[in-house]
């Protein structure tokens, strides 16, 4: 068991550290001439001309990348995404007919719900893109379209490089549907998804430092917060469950805007707040946000791209990312969280690659 964790004192933190070999891996022999190919999704333009909708569902932290990767779809190609727990998926008797994609999101292959979802789908006529790490699984087999992320078998139960492999093969899904129905995707994107396995290796070096300083504010606590808008808002998401699953903190996810609906009224002294403020078009709103959980005395973490020298002024600890273009920071932005929920959940002595009550896959409903 010692030995396969490689000098690392858990799973978790291994498969951490191995995210940029996972992400060079799942990008390997994905570009050709400066253009996404991605023969084995064997998808033809002509069929994806007749898509009127996606719908993707998922469970868990495969979800949290499905949100993503709903974004994405709307932002570049214009298509509407609709986006389910596959638990609610499967009960609400969804609109699906033969002219709806569903994307499937499962690290196993092998979630109860999801597969039902997925086989309940077909039934009504549509066709299954299943994003899986697992190749020989029950959804990688029924699928009729298949992503392979090429993360290497994930031990602990909380997910990390299973997410952050699911986000890349969104990036190249979209991108090579951008290309299929023949629209012009950025060229910013093709060149930042190249440098993000470099990036996430910067990341990791960066934060490991601060780790003490950015943990010490959650001492004593049982509660915290994390907020953001769009992208950050759905990072936001996976970085509280990360700190729920393995720490037992409380954690919740709230979009930035939203707070003044509720979630404000529990923001005390010295609170933690982790403030995920990376997209460049909606940083303002999120700045003011940040202002309004200040005032009220939160303790404020902020996760900001390189360059933003004005945030330290608004917040108690910062954590940088290096620019990337607004879309792709899910990516890099969720390894600081990453790190922050595994720190804490060490130092408060639990249980981190096995957490209590929860399990790597859960194939009974
Ligand atoms: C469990 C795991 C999570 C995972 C979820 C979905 O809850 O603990 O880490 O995200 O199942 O699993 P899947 O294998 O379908 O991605």
């Amino acid at each position: 068991d010692s030995a396969e964790k490689e000098g690392f004192d858990h799973f978790m933190l291994k498969e951490i550290y191995e995210q940029p070999t996972a992400l060079r891996n799942t990008l390997k022999d994905k570009f050709e001439s400066d253009k996404v190919n991605l023969p084995d999704l064997n998808i033809d333009s002509e069929y994806l001309k007749g898509v009127n909708k996606i719908a993707i569902v998922a469970c868990g932290t495969a979800w949290h990348a499905g949100l993503v990767g709903k974004h994405l779809f709307e932002t570049l190609l214009r298509i509407p995404v609709e986006i389910d727990i596959a638990s609610e998926f499967r009960y609400r008797n969804p609109l699906v007919d033969e002219k709806t994609l569903v994307i499937v999101v499962s690290q196993s292959g092998e979630t109860a719900d999801t597969l039902a979802a997925m086989r309940d789908s077909q039934k009504k006529g549509a066709k299954v893109l299943a994003v899986t790490n697992n190749k020989g699984s029950s959804i990688a087999r029924e699928s009729e379209f298949i992503f392979h992320t090429i993360a290497g078998p994930e031990i602990a139960v909380a997910s990390t490089k299973a997410y952050t492999t699911q986000l890349m093969g969104f990036y190249l899904i979209t991108l090579y549907f951008g290309q299929l129905l023949g629209k012009e995707m950025p060229k910013e994107l093709y060149d930042g998804l190249k440098e993000i396995p470099v990036l996430a290796d910067k990341v990791l070096q960066n934060t490991k430092d601060q780790l003490d300083k950015i943990t010490a504010p959650f001492d004593g606590w049982d509660n915290s917060f994390f907020i953001g808008r769009g992208m950050d808002w759905y990072v936001s998401q996976e970085g509280s469950l990360k700190l729920k699953e393995i720490s037992y903190i409380h954690a919740e996810a709230y979009a930035a805007g939203e707070l003044k609906h509720g979630t404000l009224a529990l923001i005390e002294q010295d609170i933690p707040v982790v403030a995920v403020a990376t997209q460049q078009d909606i940083y303002d709103k999120t700045v003011s946000n940040i202002k309004e959980v200040k005032a009220r005395g939160g303790y404020v973490i902020a996760v900001v791209q390189e360059g933003d020298e004005d945030i330290s002024h608004s917040v108690d600890e910062v954590i940088k990312i290096p620019k990337v273009p607004s879309l792709l920071t899910p990516i890099l932005s969720v390894i600081p969280l990453q790190l922050l929920s595994y720190k804490e959940a060490v130092k408060r002595g639990q249980d981190v690659d096995k957490p209590r009550n929860l399990a790597k896959s859960v194939t009974v409903e």
